[in-house]
């Protein structure tokens, strides 16, 4: 690799989770409904682990929502975040299937029972040999609440607050078992040491566990945090505990000074700023030809246009809030929620219609055209941002956009020198702190 280049991260972010993906794009493949089975997604881990990506993340949500227009029927008709499988049943496929990539599950802190969420990452993590990642969401949404339950969602800023206390209990667990307990030694007929194993009598304020955890140490110890919090409180928690962040920033300025916070807040906890790797949400398109790259770019604006119901539908469910209330061209006033606040920020002053066809790109730099060229926009943003590197959103999901992004895009990027060219390690962490 070239010196003086700043190397940055690539990571890819599932969205729609273990869901339907492209079913009605004329490149989504010849059976749509095979999208129960894991093949599509085991064949992403394939790719981007060519291409020496970081890590996968699984997006997920566990309910079929109901909040645009008060109804279930845009979500289920046009698959708008729902159906999804569970993406702790992908994982295993992913990691079996690849050998240096990192897969990252997202689990919600108001859904699984903290002792349940440490047996299955630390399960994860033995099967994949030390590549499993956590994403520690808190959940957003009221009816997903109301399917573990609950009468609606905490609200938002106690969510984060139960969340410290879960991350520390779940800690706990991970390292309820020394490194060395498992002896497996038959000459002093001993397969665990019981002095290396430790009960942990937790008890919070809002979670209570005994302990020990039912298995021995895994391979990182503790799998690795990635966490997407973009609210003054969830920035907080991010910087408190996550190792990798995934964020969603409007601009490149924003993209600077949410990482500046980060890392001010980072070192306020005690912590190193550079163990903290934040990845930033695009879209890149890239094609053979400058104008087939912005053909495509326009094709997208204009499906969103068509299908806008789906988005209209999809900002719904993230925020809580009903957008089929607001006028399509006006300004929306200054939202507040109590789902992903900074999200509802984010829309804060645009109209739905800017917000449908910008979708997840940034406004103020468009990531389209040749390999090349989007390569050398992407360093110029890191080097203006200081760090730390992109996770890449899959706004068509076909294989054909998976060949783009791993043996299009990369190569260019790695010809500049500014991402890896091959693993050094097996372990997620240590692949995220090489550089
Ligand atoms: C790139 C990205 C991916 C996310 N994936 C998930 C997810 O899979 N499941 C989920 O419940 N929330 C997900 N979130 C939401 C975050 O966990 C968080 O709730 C949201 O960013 C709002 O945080 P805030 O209220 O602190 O602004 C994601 C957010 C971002 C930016």
């Amino acid at each position: 690799m070239k010196s003086g280049k700043r190397l940055f991260h690539l990571a890819w972010f599932v969205s729609k989770g273990y869901g339907p993906k492209g079913w009605r794009n004329n490149w989504g493949g010849p059976n749509p409904a095979n999208w129960v089975k894991p093949d599509l997604l085991v064949s992403l881990a394939q790719s981007l682990e060519r291409a020496a990506f970081d890590y996968v993340m699984i997006e997920d949500s566990s309910n079929v929502p109901y909040t645009y227009k008060n109804s279930h029927d845009t979500y289920v008709r046009y698959a708008v975040d729902s159906p999804k499988l569970d993406p702790s049943v992908l994982a295993p496929f992913m990691m079996q299937a690849t050998s240096r990539i990192g897969i990252v599950t997202t689990l919600s802190t108001t859904e699984y029972n903290p002792f349940m969420l440490a047996r299955l990452t630390n399960t994860l993590d033995h099967v994949s040999d030390g590549r499993s990642g956590w994403n520690l969401v808190t959940g957003s949404n009221d009816g997903g609440a109301q399917n573990y339950g609950l009468e609606k969602q905490y609200p938002h800023d106690q969510r984060y607050e139960m969340a410290d206390e879960y991350v520390e209990l779940v800690q706990k667990l991970w390292d309820s078992w020394d490194a060395d307990a498992m002896v497996i030694d038959r000459e002093r007929d001993m397969f665990a040491d019981p002095e290396k194993v430790h009960p942990v009598h937790f008890e919070g304020k809002y979670y209570r566990s005994r302990g020990p955890l039912s298995a021995p140490r895994s391979p990182q110890g503790h799998p690795v945090i990635c966490q997407a919090g973009g609210s003054p409180r969830g920035r907080t928690f991010a910087a408190r505990w996550a190792e990798t962040i995934i964020a969603q920033s409007g601009t490149v300025a924003a993209m600077k000074a949410f990482r500046e916070d980060i890392r001010a807040q980072a070192i306020g906890f005690g912590r190193n700023p550079d163990a903290i790797k934040i990845l930033f949400l695009v879209a890149p398109i890239v094609d053979e030809f400058e104008d087939t790259a912005w053909a495509r770019h326009e094709a997208r604006i204009a499906e969103a246009e068509t299908n806008r119901e789906f988005y209209l539908a999809n900002m719904s469910r993230i925020t809580g809030i009903d957008f089929s209330k607001y006028d399509y061209d006006q300004p929306l006033p200054d939202l507040t929620s109590n789902g992903h606040l900074s999200v509802a920020k984010l829309y804060s002053g645009r109209t739905p219609r800017e917000i449908v066809r910008t979708g997840r790109s940034l406004r103020d730099v468009q990531l389209v055209g040749t390999p090349d060229k989007v390569a050398g926009t992407m360093s110029e943003i890191i080097e203006e941002v200081g760090g730390d590197g992109f996770l890449i959103i899959d706004p068509e999901f076909t294989r054909r956009y998976i060949c783009e992004i791993a043996d299009g895009l990369v190569p260019a990027l790695q010809k500049r020198g500014v991402v890896r060219t091959h693993y050094d390690h097996v372990m997620l962490r240590d692949n995220l702190l090489a550089f």
